[in-house]
């Protein structure tokens, strides 16, 4: 039918593409995956380098260990990869950017080569490899890599599987780890054999909090045998721990291997062994499994010809397989390969395997999947911003090209799309779910509002999955992994991601909630009764180690003292960020009240205020040759006095579960304190004046403290590295005729702290929330959260055409241009929007949201257009 025409276009889409450089050659998924110190991730961006679609629920890459890599660069692996550390294996799921304890590196595979009769396979220092840091690359679509044993791996994927492709070396005369003096346990095998280990304890653990560290329960594997010979494996694994501390989940995988060329046949080794059914070089192996220490050489795993193993919850039993091939003599000198293809999936084996079947056919090799990956990429995510090449220098800057659409591809990893995966919401199954919420606290500013603009079909599915999980599992989630809702770090900001879109009317411009084609999927009702839900139920009092008050999984643990008190007490924990992000919470319900029409707007309304109850007024501090400064938010005792032990501004205590305020220095958090406020802020921290000579102590070097080593970057009190400070550089707009502040000191933050190399991150990249930030600012604007409005800075580019609502029936353009744009001229003399001059620095979503021009000139000088209207805030401007 349709078929010819369809096919026919999409070849004349591929060739025009194939003209055009490609957007995806601008992508480099290393980016990120180093810290400052050369070799370390230790605060890099831990970024996920392997092979992913967009959001999808498969992102493959490599797990490498926080062992024995140099002194003071051990650190946890949370996407996996290190720049030194051993690869352990190739497995199935991670996510991106985030710190915390590491969660995923599940399902795994890991190559090997020899006779192993010195390995232990329930140890992976026995087996480990190092890399060849040269050889290895990333690109969109594909991870390579190559151990030091010679063998080269090459990773693709699809939505719920992966395709591994193993190069075994023919040359394995350099081979270690062979100890021939070792009986031989592993039948027929020689220096020559290839082999493939599957081991279902393998984790991502803990390195520095190795109490949560991901554990495996139980779980079961089966081997059987393809018509054509090749092996297959099948099963489940349950896991425990890791950054939402679930109490378990279930993956089911599915997988074989096939030898693409015919080089590599299955050994027969077990099978001689055998009395039955076994399949040709395949057998299953189990031995006590400890998290932290491997089995003694002498009682390591052997694998034996038995199909079937089962480990169940009690046990203490670890499970893996190994598969093995030897050349075929016919063929010896030709490339021995081995194309691994695994799916993944929460319901069922089965399911697993239909993943594979339905996206990894065998007629599909490397290249078409690598190539399938490219175009998923391109037009779903990378095209949405056009950096138009106008002949002048800062139109067709590589760098700063290389850092866009690394970034978008970045904001594309997650949240993850599980969208018929969730073992719980059997009845729901066609629900839009999306997990990997990794975590609220970090994506609801701007991450989430990009999402809103430039991927909007998929923001939609997120939102209706938001509400979902209140409606099946009763709460709105916060820091939300493998399908568990917690951690919750601050307050219940997926109350200010609804807020954000409805707002900002989804993506109706009409003036109608949910009249937009997308609006109609989402159900405000719902999303009403899941905000209210947050703002008036205490949750379930989980014990948490870390946080005497408990109550990390969801909700608003410090609610009690919230409705009670209209402050958060220290008989809490957290209490000063709780304190303040509460009343934003309620802020960004009472707008929800308000335009639904609901009584508790009134309340809600009152509630947006009772920060200033955590506003300490006497709190001051010095800072040397600068000047005094007074009034930050406060710790209160449970009589209501400020409390002063251990306070500082310029410090957050021990900035974790347990302290009074969350990864942000007080002075920092006191910017953060009412982005709904911002009039109230500015006449509580002195005025205009005062107040902008506050933010400019914010960025001097020196005075800054630090909030932990993956969440900060610099020594100025600002802190470029973590989400508190996202907006700080930009509320010089809040100020009259100090745009160009705004524009020197993004400018300046993305200079200093972001680049295009490995370490190009001033931190934990959060799940897409700093590549977010840094697309918001290479073209000049900033969402408020959960205000219908954009902060303006300037373009780092003088043409830009960026795709909002693509793929809705709002679909628009928006042009952004910046005559005069250079290295030395980059302060705005005057802003125009679709040919009328604008005297403020920002816009409303429904000004920018309608799309057409945006014209920044630019100079060498600053320039004071912006005496206009100052952008919203609650308590009135005079
Ligand atoms: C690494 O640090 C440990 C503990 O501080 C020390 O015992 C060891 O000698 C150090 N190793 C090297 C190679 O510096
Ligand atoms: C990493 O693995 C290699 C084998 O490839 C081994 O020789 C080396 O000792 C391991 N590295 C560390 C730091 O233990
Ligand atoms: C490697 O083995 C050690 C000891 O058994 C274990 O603690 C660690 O979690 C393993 N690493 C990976 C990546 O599985
Ligand atoms: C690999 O597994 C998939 C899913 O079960 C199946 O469709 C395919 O035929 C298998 N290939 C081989 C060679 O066994
Ligand atoms: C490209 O942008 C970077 C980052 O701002 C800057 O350092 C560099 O000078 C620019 N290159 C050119 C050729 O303008
Ligand atoms: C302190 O919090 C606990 C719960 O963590 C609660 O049971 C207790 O009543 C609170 N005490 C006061 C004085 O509010
Ligand atoms: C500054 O803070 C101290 C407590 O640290 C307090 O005693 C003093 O009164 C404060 N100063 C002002 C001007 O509020
Ligand atoms: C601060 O609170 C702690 C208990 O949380 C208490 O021991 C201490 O006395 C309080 N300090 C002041 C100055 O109120
Ligand atoms: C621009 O910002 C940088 C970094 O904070 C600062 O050093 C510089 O003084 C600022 N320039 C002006 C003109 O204020
Ligand atoms: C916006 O830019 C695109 C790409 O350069 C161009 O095709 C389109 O005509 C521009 N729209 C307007 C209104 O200038």
């Amino acid at each position: 039918m349709a078929r010819s025409y369809l096919s026919f276009y999409s070849l004349s889409l591929v060739s025009a593409t194939l003209a055009r450089a490609r957007l995806s050659d601008y992508v480099d998924p290393l980016i990120g995956t180093e810290g400052a110190t050369p070799g370390s991730a230790i605060a890099g961006g831990n970024s996920f380098p392997g092979a992913s679609l967009p959001n999808a629920m498969s992102k493959v890459g490599i797990d490498t260990s926080y062992l024995g890599v140099p002194n003071e660069t051990a650190v946890d692996c949370n996407a996996g990869f290190s720049p030194l550390g051993n690869v352990t294996g190739v497995s199935m799921m991670h996510v991106s950017g985030t710190g915390g304890v590491p969660t995923y590196g599940l399902i795994s595979q890991m190559p090997l080569i020899g006779d192993l009769n010195g390995i232990n396979l329930g140890s992976n220092t026995s087996y480990w490899q190092n890399r060849s840091f040269s050889e290895e690359t990333a690109s969109v679509g594909l991870f390579r890599t190559k151990l030091l044993n010679g063998i080269a791996i090459d990773i693709s994927s699809t939505e719920h599987a992966g395709l591994i492709q193993y190069t075994f070396p023919s040359d394995v005369a350099a081979q270690e780890n062979i100890n021939a003096s070792v009986a031989l346990p592993i039948g027929e095998s020689s220096a020559q054999t290839a082999h493939v280990l599957v081991d279902l304890t393998h984790v991502l653990p803990g390195y520095g909090t190795q109490a949560y560290s991901q554990k495996f329960l139980h779980g079961g594997l089966h081997l059987s045998t393809g018509a054509d010979g090749s092996p297959s494996y099948r099963g489940a694994a349950t896991y425990t721990g890791g950054w939402s501390q679930p109490q378990t989940h279930t993956l089911y995988f599915c997988g074989n291997f096939t030898s693409p060329n015919g080089n590599l046949q299955p050994t027969s080794d077990y099978v001689e062994q055998n009395t039955r059914d076994g399949v040709p070089g395949a057998g299953t192996f189990s031995w006590p499994y400890d998290p932290v220490l491997p089995p003694s050489f002498d009682q390591r795993p052997l694998p034996r010809s038995y199909n079937d193993v089962v480990a169940y919850a009690g046990s203490g039993m670890g499970i893996g397989a190994l598969f093995s091939w030897n050349p075929s003599s016919a063929n010896s000198s030709s490339e021995k390969a081995i194309e691994a293809r695994l799916g993944i999936s929460y319901i069922s084996a089965e399911q697993a395997c239909a993943n594979v079947a339905n996206e990894l056919p065998e007629s599909k090799n490397l290249n078409d999947v690598v190539e399938q990956a490219r175009e998923r990429w391109e037009n779903g995510v990378l095209s949405s911003i056009e950096v138009v090449d106008n002949g002048s220098v800062a139109s067709s800057n590589t760098t700063l090209k290389r850092m866009l659409y690394t970034a978008m591809y970045q904001t594309g990893l997650m949240p993850t799309d599980k969208t018929g995966e969730n073992p719980n919401w059997a009845t729901n199954a066609s629900r839009p779910y999306f997990d990997d919420l990794y975590t609220v606290w970090d994506i609801y500013r701007t991450l989430m509002p990009l999402y809103h603009l430039l991927y909007t079909p998929t923001y939609s599915r997120v939102l209706s999955g938001l509400i979902s999980i209140f409606t099946i599992e009763g709460f709105l989630p916060a820091g939300r992994i493998a399908n568990w809702n917690g951690r919750v770090q601050g307050g219940s900001h997926a109350d200010m991601v609804l807020a954000d879109a409805y707002v900002k009317d989804v993506v109706s411009l009409s003036g109608q909630h949910g009249r937009g084609e997308l609006g109609n999927d989402v159900d405000w009702e719902e999303a009403y009764k899941a905000v209210i839900h947050d703002a008036t139920q205490l949750p379930i009092r989980n014990e948490d180690p870390v946080a005497f008050d408990g109550a990390t999984k969801e909700g608003r643990g410090a609610l009690d003292d919230q409705l009670r008190l209209h402050f958060i007490t220290r008989n809490h924990t957290r209490s000063i960020s709780r304190g303040v992000e509460y009343p934003q919470n309620d802020f960004a319900i009472y707008s929800m009240a308000k335009g639904m029409n609901r009584s508790q707007q009134y309340i809600l309304l009152d509630r947006a205020s009772w920060w200033l109850n955590q506003w300490n007024p006497y709190a001051n501090t010095t800072l040397a040759g600068v000047g005094s400064f007074t009034g930050f938010p406060g710790a209160r005792n449970q009589d209501g006095s400020w409390n002063f032990t251990d306070y500082d501004p310029l410090s957050c205590g021990g900035c974790g579960w347990g302290d009074d305020i969350y990864e942000a220095k007080v002075w920092e958090t006191a910017f953060s304190t009412a982005p709904h406020d911002m009039a109230k802020i500015i006449q509580l921290m002195g005025g205009d004046d005062a107040f902008v000579q506050r933010l400019d102590a914010s960025f001097l070097p020196g005075f800054g403290t630090s909030v932990g080593e993956n969440n900060d970057a610099g020594s100025a009190l600002f802190n470029p590295g973590n989400e508190p400070s996202f907006m700080t550089p930009w509320l010089y707009n809040y100020a009259p005729k100090k745009n160009w502040k705004t524009v020197n000191q993004t400018r300046a933050t993305v200079d200093a702290f972001y680049s295009d190399s490995r370490s190009g991150y001033p931190g934990n990249i959060d799940g897409g929330a700093l590549p977010s930030w840094l697309i918001f600012n290479l073209i000049g604007l900033y969402p408020v959260s959960a205000q219908p409005i954009y902060l303006l800075s300037a373009p780092r580019f003088s043409s830009l055409s960026i795709k909002l609502f693509s793929g809705t029936p709002q679909a628009t353009r928006l042009n952004i241009t910046a005559p005069g744009l250079s290295d030395t001229s980059y302060y705005p003399q005057s802003v125009t929007f679709n040919g009328r001059k604008l005297d403020r620095s920002w816009l409303t979503h429904h000004e920018l949201g309608g799309g057409g021009t945006l014209v920044y000139r630019m100079g060498s000088m600053p320039a004071e257009w912006d005496d206009g209207e100052r952008p919203p805030s609650l308590t009135p401007w005079h």
